[in-house]
């Protein structure tokens, strides 16, 4: 990855370099209903701003005089070797933001060597994102809902096609109190481009009368019947176990009592993480949550963290504060917006430089000198 530097000409650049600025441009671009849908979180916004205030409420303490010429940001997360800490969190049809949506960001991905974690709820299916990802890190993230046959049919497409992990999401049993998305009555799943993966189903389309080609309706009915799962308990976990050999992460996770429960169906690893704000309206923030629950699973699996990651700063005190890799949304989702795969690109690879440089200028040279010895908290 070229990282950018100053420009000594000082020429006014085209991109933003801001994350203000890149959503900013966004909503510049986006209609009222995709850009609400993209960037408010539930009900009144404040687990969202919940995040921010409490990733800022966390300040770094940097040394001084050590040498940091050589940085090495990579580590290895489920036997992979990885660039960065950092993935792209999955999120659903991103067509919403561009019109070549997660092509264009996989092909982002697949230039900085950033896992791209694709979504259930993809406007593209799991195979061609795959495709488009080639040999590049990728994980699967299932939205696990009431057919056990289109789960176990996900899960086995997913291995076909060369993903190397499942993040299962346990927080969108059902979909939250969305005010504005309400308002403007807007849901992009509910058109064929947010349920790619299952009209391309095996299982799911065994479900209907008539092929989807034929009858759309009928197919996004069905579809809206099976995609949420309010009945899911722990018991079900052990389904999932059965069902794959991948390893598998649960994402949405913040209560260390569910990191202990899950430990006892043999789970790969964790994302502590209230989805960006988007589900339980006044949640504690997902920063606030990670000591808690790196202590809980014991240095037995890692835990990941996402849910208001901004900047270099940010994903260093998740790393000071246990994380082993960081998953960041609403970014690279307006850089797509913005400038399609160059924005996407642009968004990611000014993280990873800014992170970087953080790391270096708090005097830490590798990944494991990242403790946390390098954060307080204000209050
Ligand atoms: C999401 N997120 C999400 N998560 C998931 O597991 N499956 C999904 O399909 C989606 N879809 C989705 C759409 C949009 C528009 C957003 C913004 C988010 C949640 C996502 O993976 C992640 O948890 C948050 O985005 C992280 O917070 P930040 O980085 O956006 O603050």
């Amino acid at each position: 990855v070229q990282f950018k530097m100053y420009h000594p000409d000082k020429k006014k650049q085209e991109l933003p370099v801001s994350f203000e600025d890149w959503e900013q441009q966004a909503r510049e671009r986006l209609a009222d209903g995709p850009y609400h849908y993209i960037a408010d979180g539930a009900g009144s916004g404040n687990t969202a701003g919940e995040n921010r205030r409490a990733l800022d409420n966390w300040r770094l303490l940097p040394r001084m005089m050590v040498d940091t010429e050589n940085r090495d940001l990579s580590i290895q997360l489920l036997g992979e070797h990885l660039p960065f800490p950092v993935l792209m969190a999955p999120i659903g049809v991103q067509t919403i933001a561009h019109e070549e949506g997660e092509l264009a960001a996989a092909r982002a991905a697949k230039q900085t060597g950033v896992p791209y974690v694709a979504s259930t709820a993809s406007s593209f299916t799991m195979e061609r994102i795959a495709e488009e990802l080639d040999d590049a890190p990728k994980w699967f993230q299932l939205y696990w809902g009431k057919d056990k046959n289109v789960t176990a049919s996900f899960l086995q497409r997913a291995e076909e096609a060369g993903y190397s992990a499942i993040v299962a999401t346990l927080d969108t049993q059902m979909l939250s109190w969305r005010e504005k998305d309400l308002e403007n009555g807007y849901l992009p799943f509910l058109q064929a481009e947010g349920i790619a993966n299952y009209l391309s189903d095996p299982a799911f389309r065994a479900k209907l009368e008539r092929p989807p080609e034929e009858d759309i309706a009928a197919a996004v009915q069905q579809f809206v019947e099976i995609f949420t799962n309010a009945a899911l308990s722990w018991e079900d976990l052990a389904f999932l176990r059965r069902q794959t050999n991948l390893p598998i992460v649960l994402k949405g996770v913040l209560d260390p009592e569910d990191v202990k429960k899950a430990l006892e169906y043999d789970i790969n690893g964790f994302i502590v993480s209230n989805h960006g704000g988007r589900q339980v309206d006044g949640t504690v923030a997902a920063i606030d949550m990670l000591p808690e629950m790196v202590e809980a699973a014991g240095g037995r699996v890692p835990v990941l963290m996402d849910s208001g990651i901004r900047r270099g700063a940010d994903v260093i005190k998740a790393l000071a504060l246990g994380a082993e890799a960081v998953l960041v949304g609403r970014p690279y989702i307006y850089g797509l917006a913005v400038d399609g795969e160059n924005g996407a690109y642009e968004v990611l690879r000014n993280l990873l430089a800014d992170t970087d440089l953080t790391m270096g200028l708090t005097g830490r040279a590798r990944m494991k000198d990242i403790d946390r010895s390098l954060v307080r908290r204000q209050k």
